[in-house]
């Protein structure tokens, strides 16, 4: 009997252009986004064939539409299957648009101790060479091989983690990076060369958090700014001027200029809606690289480290447990 067979593994499918058809085999950006099932995904992966494996379709979107509702499915089901001696690691299939905030919320909210590894596709599966397959291939050795837990993203070879993970290319196939942390490994010809331990998991969920996370009817509102050249802050005093019938603001996230700078005009509007409003903001950086870097003149907290996008979510997630 093959070693793999006796070790289970778990594939969740939530479309993206890895599940995408064109109607024209050479069409590599005209298809439609969550169109092929997870299972025939599978089908499609040779080496797959003698895997052990539970095959589950969550959801079938354009990750672009992705929100609190696939991400709780996705968690449901991932708490159950984790929490199944039997099962050795879950592979999820999923758009590369908004592939690190879901890899960011799945490790901040389940932390798990088995591998959980995000795959993706740049290629639809009707593509005359379509990358979803190796990937996918990539994806399911690297949830056998890892010796450590968490949530990682597989593509085009290389393994990031959730917490550094960023697309970074439009259209190349290799289109993720990890900016300064560098990648935690990569995969050759199915067999994964670790460059660095995989993120350790210090103090596991409790089932208190994640059905707190699994009964919210949204997220508290965050939103993303970017400060700019000639911004007067009118993008904020909007939120604050918007009424309660929309969800109350709860935070700000702003996409700073250089080492979390903003603009002088946006910045008093900041510092009238977190005095004045009782609304969280917290600073980023728009440069692709680098984090803030702390120091004491910054007019708000900081971002850690994390993305734009990536702070949002953890300001959402660190309200919505504080609630
Ligand atoms: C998506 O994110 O669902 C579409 C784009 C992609 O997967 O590359």
């Amino acid at each position: 009997m093959d070693a793999n067979q006796s070790r289970r593994l778990v594939i969740l499918g939530t479309g993206g252009t890895i599940a995408g058809r064109a109607t024209q085999a050479g069409d590599n950006v005209g298809y439609v986004a969550g169109q092929v099932s997870v299972e025939d995904l599978v089908a499609a992966v040779p080496t797959l064939a003698h895997q052990a494996l539970t095959v589950e379709q969550v959801a079938q979107v354009d990750s672009k539409d992705m929100g609190l509702p696939v991400w709780q499915a996705l968690v449901r089901q991932l708490w159950v299957h984790l929490n199944d001696p039997e099962v050795q690691a879950v592979v999820v299939t999923h758009g590369t648009d908004t592939l690190e905030e879901t890899a960011f919320v799945l490790q901040q909210v389940l932390r798990p101790s088995k591998p959980v590894v995000l795959t993706c596709a740049m290629r639809p599966a009707s593509a005359l060479a379509p990358d979803g397959p190796q990937n996918l291939s990539d994806a399911v050795a690297v949830a056998l091989q890892a010796s450590g837990g968490g949530v990682v993203v597989v593509c085009a070879g290389k393994v990031h983690s959730a917490r550094d993970v960023a697309k970074v290319h439009t259209y190349q196939l290799d289109a993720f990076d990890s900016g300064d942390a560098g990648p935690l490994g990569c995969v050759e010809e199915g067999q994964l060369r670790a460059f660095k331990p995989w993120e350790m998991v210090r103090d596991a969920v409790t089932e208190g958090s994640v059905e707190r996370f699994l009964s919210a009817p949204t997220l508290p509102r965050v939103e993303l700014v970017t400060s700019h050249a000639d911004a007067d802050g009118s993008v904020v005093r909007a939120l604050m001027g918007q009424g309660v019938q929309v969800r109350p603001l709860r935070g700000i996230v702003v996409a700073g200029t250089g080492n979390g700078t903003v603009h002088k005009a946006m910045l008093h509007a900041l510092e009238e809606a977190q005095t004045t409003r009782g609304v969280r903001v917290v600073l980023a950086s728009r440069c692709a690289r680098g984090r803030v870097v702390p120091h004491a003149g910054l007019s708000f907290d900081h971002s850690q480290g994390l993305s734009p996008v990536k702070t949002r979510l953890a300001l959402a997630l660190e309200l919505l447990l504080a609630d």
